[in-house]
């Protein structure tokens, strides 16, 4: 398939996003794009003491590959540098053109479905209770030996969530035509295959 096939997969911390997204990608044969990881590169270089408008707008593809854009502290950074609308601005048209490209495009964040892609072939919101989510993502900073609790962790999700939801530009939110999935009582393999037929269902519907 050559012409551009856009899905929009939003949601919060920690619902799912990535692993749906990768595996959605990999079903169809789209490209990927985790649009957080935009932001975070952001929030990596605000603390180090850069403007973060300057940041977003000098973003290069190696600022995605520092090993540090998954720790606590800049995702943090992360929620408060995507608050900026000269921040979003200036990511824009690089998702854009990503999400238009030949061959079909899977992007995961906040504001996909309702932002950057409004016209998407297919939007998910994928979502699960806080706590959830902090047990999922504790978990995964365990295991990366990061030495933190859950309390703490749940906090962050709370404070990140909170950020997103209430921010002026493109706040975390659910588009009217998004398929919602929840992931709290999901085995990943379930809500793979949820994400899944619903793209599927629109792929169907879209043919003449
Ligand atoms: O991209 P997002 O932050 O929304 O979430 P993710 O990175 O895909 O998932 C966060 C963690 O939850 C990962 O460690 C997943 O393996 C796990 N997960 C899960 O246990 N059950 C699900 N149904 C979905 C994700
Ligand atoms: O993986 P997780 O869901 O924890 O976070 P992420 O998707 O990597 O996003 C990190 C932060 O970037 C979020 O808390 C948002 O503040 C911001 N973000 C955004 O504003 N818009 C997006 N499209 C993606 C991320």
């Amino acid at each position: 398939m050559t012409q551009p096939f856009t899905v929009a997969i939003d949601g919060p911390a920690a619902a799912g996003k990535g692993t749906i997204s990768k595996a959605v990608a990999a079903h169809f044969g789209f490209a990927h794009l985790d649009t957080g990881l935009l932001y975070r590169a952001v929030g990596a270089r605000m603390l180090t003491g850069e403007d973060p408008i300057r940041a977003a707008q000098n973003l290069v593809a190696e600022d995605l590959d520092n090993p540090d854009l998954r720790s606590a502290d800049v995702a943090q950074a992360a929620s408060k540098v995507a608050v900026i609308p000269e921040v979003r601005s200036a990511l824009l048209d690089f998702q854009r053109a990503f999400a238009r490209r030949a061959g079909g495009a899977v992007l995961d964040g906040r504001d996909i479905g309702t932002v950057i892609c409004p016209q998407a072939e297919a939007k998910l919101f994928v979502t699960a209770s806080a706590e959830v989510r902090a047990q999922r993502r504790f978990a995964e900073l365990q295991e990366r030996g990061a030495d933190t609790d859950f309390d703490t962790v749940l906090a962050d999700v709370n404070a990140r969530d909170a950020r997103d939801s209430s921010r002026a530009d493109a706040p975390l939110a659910q588009a009217e035509d998004a398929v919602l999935i929840d992931t709290s009582d999901m085995t990943i393999d379930a809500a793979v295959a949820q994400a899944i037929s619903a793209v599927e269902a629109r792929r169907a519907g879209d043919r003449p």
